[in-house]
């Protein structure tokens, strides 16, 4: 058993995947954790020191770490799956789960939450709202084809695991 979380960032894929691995009684990774273990960096020091292209470069390495990983939740970031074949490898190791959220809560929420994530941390909330439509609609393609969809909006993180956990059984 093997489930990664997919979803934009702001969409709640780590408490969700610490709550599902919990109540599942499995090992949990917070993805983006594990790489600024593994690179003894933040991910903004990676993103400042390398640059995006090198970060996904590391990012797709990581992933395929992780492949052989049995009994474990994996909350990605919400990049890892649009980028180079990893949406591909996500889909024949484990069950994906995406975590979908609207425009505007993520919004709401990524204000809140902006300094540790470099692609935004410089945006006002404006920009902030424009930049999250505009690169979610890039990336819904790919978020699209995990194997199960879980509607986010309005819904508490308990009630998303156990909604989750009757999905796959
Ligand atoms: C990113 C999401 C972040 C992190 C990095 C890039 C993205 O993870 O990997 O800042 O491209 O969406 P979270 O989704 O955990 O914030």
């Amino acid at each position: 058993m093997k489930i990664y979380l997919i979803g934009y960032m702001g969409s709640g894929k780590s408490t969700i995947g610490r709550l599902l691995a919990e109540q599942m009684q499995l090992d949990y990774i917070d993805f983006d954790k594990n790489i600024e273990e593994e690179a003894g960096k933040t991910i903004t020091q990676l993103f400042d020191e390398f640059g995006e292209d090198k970060f996904r470069q590391l990012e797709h390495e990581y992933l395929k770490r992780l492949l052989v990983k049995e009994n474990i939740v994996i909350s990605l970031g919400g990049g890892t799956p649009c980028f180079y074949n990893n949406i591909e490898l996500i889909n024949n190791s484990g069950t994906s789960i995406y975590l979908e959220m609207d425009v505007d809560s993520l919004a709401k929420r990524l204000s809140r939450a902006k300094n540790k994530r470099p692609l935004i941390r410089d945006l006002n909330d404006t920009e902030l709202k424009y930049f999250i439509e505009t690169n979610l609609e890039k990336r819904k393609a790919i978020y699209e084809q995990a194997k199960y969809t879980v509607q986010g909006k309005n819904f508490s993180s308990t009630y998303l695991t156990e909604a989750i956990i009757k999905l796959i059984k």
